[in-house]
């Protein structure tokens, strides 16, 4: 049976792994609106990766025996400027979830939950990507700086993220 710490912190992590999803997916919207349709593909992909998350957590959890207990998920910004704020803010988001994990590896380690540490070894390394992944983003948008062709480069090539089409399902 899993600690009832452990299982509390999963659930929270769920939630944040799906307040993550529902952030894209706003940066999504946003991007739509202001004519980025290639950010905003790039930021749907990112949704499902999050999305993706939170169902390898949820089944995870299922599989210790814990309880799912799903909570509020919060409302995602609305005043986003331009990329290179969004994908400054996306970074900060990134990080806070980096955070999150490895203070849930924490308590895996202090409560000798070895399963729970081993399963989060996939989050850590995941971790690593998504923030690099944002960094690279923030390079070229820093380099484009206000070049307009340079930005509509960049959105055809954001254009062509694919993801795993399986990805949702957190298998
Ligand atoms: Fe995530
Ligand atoms: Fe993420």
């Amino acid at each position: 049976m899993i600690d009832p710490k452990i299982e509390d912190a999963i659930n929270g992590q769920i939630n944040q792994e799906l307040t993550a999803a529902y952030s894209y997916l706003a940066i999504a919207a946003h991007f739509e609106k202001t004519n980025l349709s290639g950010f905003a593909n790039w930021m749907h992909q990112q949704r499902l990766e999050e999305l993706d998350h939170a169902m390898k957590l949820f089944n995870y959890l299922i599989d210790r025996g814990g309880e799912i207990k799903l909570q509020a998920v919060e409302n995602p910004h609305k005043d986003f400027g331009g990329p290179l704020d969004v994908f400054k803010l996306a970074l900060g988001m990134e990080q806070n979830n980096t955070k999150s994990i490895n203070e849930l590896y924490r308590l895996a380690t202090d409560l000798n939950d070895y399963a729970t540490q081993s399963h989060l070894k996939w989050f850590i390394d995941e971790q690593v990507e998504e923030e690099k992944s944002m960094e690279d983003v923030i390079a070229m948008l820093e380099l484009a700086g206000d070049d307009r062709s340079a930005l509509l480069v960049l959105n055809q090539q954001m254009g062509s993220r694919q993801g795993d089409p399986a990805a949702v399902t957190g298998e």
